[in-house]
């Protein structure tokens, strides 16, 4: 498919959603609709208190046409995680996989050839009708997977990145930033457009108190030849699955691997030679090539897209799309 002819990321679905709904205490059996409108009581819980979390993860297309699903068990037990977090019925682990399973199944030809992808959205909302419930949680909810063709996340695909280094605003509240719900997105709009605007940034890179945190959409990692510098896990940011791929890629490769907090300083020490990049389904593993503050600019090495970057990158979607040989078991045949 022509540049041009490919769509904006996550604004074509397929035709087919699968749905579930918790209710008398329990997950209902799941079935397949066509995608559209859902019913919904104006009291909803999650239209009120925002009790929402999501997922996002990928199948992809081989070379020999098969479809398989990316570490799918990962992004299942993260949803659970989320949902355990905001007091949401948590998914039935098996019955969520098998609803991805059947959304795959249904829009088999519409996964598109590498570098595109499937992405798969499973979405979970709190559904009890009550406008005083601020402080219980929804005894209902609807879990729905939604499929969506995408390409590139980033407009403009492989050009590096510019990014505005935060230091001042956070991202979320702090216990929050582990956990996947649109609120987090929500607050680090605000943050985002005045970033865009004022600094014609394509990203914010959130360092609350100095310390380098991640982006609105994905992990941050710092490389260089044979090393990789990323933060350590805690609450304050989501543990992305792509970060931990990478993580073992590299460790595999022979890279020092360092987990740790570091701050602003050190990262625009360290990008002085070598190089950023963002990690995550969406961002793939996309370069950075300025750092931008409220002092000033900095160039990220040449301020081109890095040859770690790039060869991290092209391993990591070789795994994805079947080329390389999946010795860790990332990939489900669907
Ligand atoms: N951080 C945030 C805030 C994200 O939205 C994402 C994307 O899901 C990530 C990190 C990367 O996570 P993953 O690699 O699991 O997609
Ligand atoms: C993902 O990488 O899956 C994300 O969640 C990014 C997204 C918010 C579009």
């Amino acid at each position: 498919m022509k540049d041009s002819a490919k769509p904006a990321f996550g604004t074509v679905l397929t035709d087919t959603m699968a749905v579930a709904e918790f209710r008398d205490g329990r997950w209902q059996a799941h079935h397949l609709q066509p995608v559209g409108p859902i019913p919904m009581h104006p009291a909803a819980h999650v239209l009120h208190y925002g009790s929402e979390c999501f997922e996002g993860f990928k199948a992809y297309r081989g070379k020999d046409g098969v479809v398989s699903v990316f570490r799918m068990d990962k992004h299942i037990e993260r949803m659970r995680q989320s949902a355990r977090q905001l007091v949401l019925p948590e998914p039935d682990a098996a019955q969520l996989a098998a609803m991805v399973r059947e959304v795959i199944g249904a829009s088999r030809a519409q996964v598109p050839e590498s570098p595109g992808a499937l992405y798969l959205r499973p979405m979970l909302i709190g559904t009890t009708p009550n406008i005083g419930a601020a402080a219980t949680p929804s005894g209902t909810a609807l879990l729905i997977v939604l499929a969506s063709p995408v390409w590139d996340y980033f407009a403009g695909g492989a050009k590096p990145l510019r990014i505005f280094v935060e230091d001042e605003k956070t991202r979320t509240a702090s216990h929050l930033g582990v956990v996947k719900t649109g609120g987090n997105y929500a607050a680090a709009l605000g943050p985002t457009l005045e970033a865009r605007g004022q600094y014609s940034v394509d990203q914010v890179l959130f360092c609350p108190g100095g310390t380098v945190q991640e982006t609105g959409a994905a992990n941050f990692l710092l490389l260089r030849e044979g090393q990789l510098l990323t933060r350590s896990l805690d609450n304050s940011f989501l543990h992305g699955v792509t970060r931990d791929s990478l993580l073992t890629m590299a460790r595999d490769l022979g890279f020092r691997v360092e987990e740790r907090p570091f701050d602003v300083p050190e990262m625009l020490e360290w990008v002085k030679s070598g190089e950023a990049a963002l990690s995550g389904t969406a961002a793939v593993l996309a370069g950075v090539g300025t750092l931008v503050t409220r002092r000033g600019e900095h160039r990220v090495g040449s301020g081109e897209i890095g040859p770690v970057t790039q060869r991290l990158r092209k391993a990591l979607v070789a795994i994805q799309t079947g080329e390389a040989p999946d010795t860790r078991g990332w990939l489900e045949r669907v």
